[in-house]
């Protein structure tokens, strides 16, 4: 149970507060790459502050204030140029280091006053990669946007899925430390949902947390599972500070402010060995629907809303003074003190942990895989056809299982990736008759 303010620490984000100033020390994605193919610029908001994003003519991304610096009008509204992003309302045009390049009317008005000179917008670095815009706001030197170790992955379909979630950061976070949450939110509900009788899913009998450079590993064995089994001896990975890791996929919550989180999902499929070598043109993005409109209610069918439902249930901003936590809880209780502590690090003017600054190392940053050499070798269409998937830990989900809402054109680019049969389009799925924690794909 934590006091009020100490709940406020962890979930204020703000410039100038605990947590505002720890997590701007690191990149956060914000967009595709190829949003910005579809429109030249995205107004965003990230960690309270209301931003611009934009690719100008020459292809150089900028993130600036929202609002001009004249009479404030909505960048968002303003135009491409060669270089920079002009105001649609005077056409004042400014750079992606924030500079004003002109003003169209001043210069007539009086050519050599050079009020432009004097006039600067906030203006933050953004960088492109794995499909994704990231964006950085803290001090500089910046550190490097990390490679992660799938990042540099041959031959994988990657799709980036995006949902708005009204709910404040952390306690997204927090489900990214919390294996037991598995059986119970994603298996048994399901099977529950899906209106199944049978045995109740393996329950977890041990966990265990282990802190490394870029988070936790949490591990876990269930019932009928052996202690030499990667759920245990590699694990999954809580990565820091606001992200989770399950092998084959990122999920990233950035907070967008206190009450809303941006939930940034990077999911990748091998293609079959028949289809190497594959090189995807463009990763595709997609945001998902977190609310069914029929009802009202919060969609249910898939592994990533049930987190959401979780999530939002515990209120915009769960109430930590009236929780009571348990031997679950214990990588909760972790996290939780090491956010403290670095951001204490951050505000006595240190260095927190797990900041990338050595380009030789960013070549490709390793993290801890489950099955990671089965992935490395891949597998063949024929395989695919005949063998079923080993119990749990399938790396070819035949529909996407995360998220709700995949467009059809993503799911055909995905069939067609793998070189199989293009089947009619069906309604959403519920998930699969018995998840565990390995399966799907690698969930968490
Ligand atoms: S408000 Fe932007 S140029 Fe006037
Ligand atoms: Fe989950």
């Amino acid at each position: 149970m934590l006091t009020e303010e100490q709940n406020r620490a962890f979930t204020q984000v703000g410039s100038g507060t605990l947590m505002g100033e720890l997590l701007r020390r690191y990149w956060m994605p914000i967009a595709a790459v190829a949003e910005l193919d579809d429109a030249p610029t995205k107004p965003v908001r990230l960690l309270g502050e209301d931003l611009v994003l934009y690719r100008d003519q020459r292809g150089t991304y900028g993130l600036i204030d929202r609002h001009c610096p004249h009479r404030r009008a909505d960048l968002s509204y303003g135009f491409v140029e060669e270089c920079g992003l002009r105001c649609n309302y005077h056409g004042w045009l400014f750079d992606e280091q924030g500079r004003c390049l002109e003003q169209p009317f001043e210069e007539v008005a009086h050519p050599t006053a050079r009020f432009k000179d004097r006039i600067r917008v906030r203006a933050y670095r953004v960088e492109a990669k794995a499909g994704l815009l990231w964006a950085y706001l803290g001090p500089e030197p910046a550190p490097l946007v990390p490679t992660w170790e799938p990042f540099t992955w041959p031959n994988g379909f990657v799709q980036i899925v995006f949902a708005e979630i009204p709910c404040n950061w952390f306690q997204c976070q927090e489900n990214s430390i919390d294996p037991v949450h598995f059986e119970w939110l994603h298996s048994n509900w399901s099977r529950v949902l899906a209106g199944r009788r049978g045995p109740r899913p393996p329950t977890h009998l041990r966990i265990a947390f282990d802190e490394f450079e870029y988070g936790f590993r949490y591990r876990r064995i269930l019932e009928g599972q052996r202690e030499d089994d990667e759920l245990w001896t590699v694990g999954r990975v809580c990565l820091w500070p606001n992200a989770l890791f399950t092998g084959t996929h990122f999920e990233w919550r950035v907070p967008i402010d206190d009450t809303r989180t941006l939930s940034v999902g990077w999911f990748i499929h091998r293609v079959p060995r028949e289809r190497e070598p594959y090189h995807q043109e463009r990763i595709p993005y997609w945001y998902g629907p977190i609310q069914d409109p029929r009802t009202g209610r919060w969609i249910t069918s898939h592994i990533m809303n049930q987190d959401f439902v979780a999530w939002m249930g515990q209120g915009t901003i769960a109430d930590r003074t009236q929780e009571h936590l348990g031997e679950s809880d214990r990588g909760i209780i972790l996290m939780r003190r090491r956010l403290l502590e670095e951001a204490q690090r951050v505000a006595a003017g240190g260095e927190p942990k797990g900041l990338v600054r050595d380009p030789e190392q960013n070549r490709c940053i390793r993290l801890p895989i489950v099955d990671r050499e089965r992935w490395l070798a891949g597998y063949s269409l024929a395989e695919l056809a005949t063998a079923q998937e080993p119990p749990g830990r399938g790396l070819y989900p035949k529909e996407f299982p995360f998220q709700a809402g995949q467009p059809e054109e993503v799911r055909r680019a995905y069939w067609e990736a793998m070189g199989l049969p293009e089947r009619a389009a069906a309604p959403a799925p519920q998930p699969a008759a018995v998840l565990t924690p390995g399966g799907n794909g690698a969930a968490s």
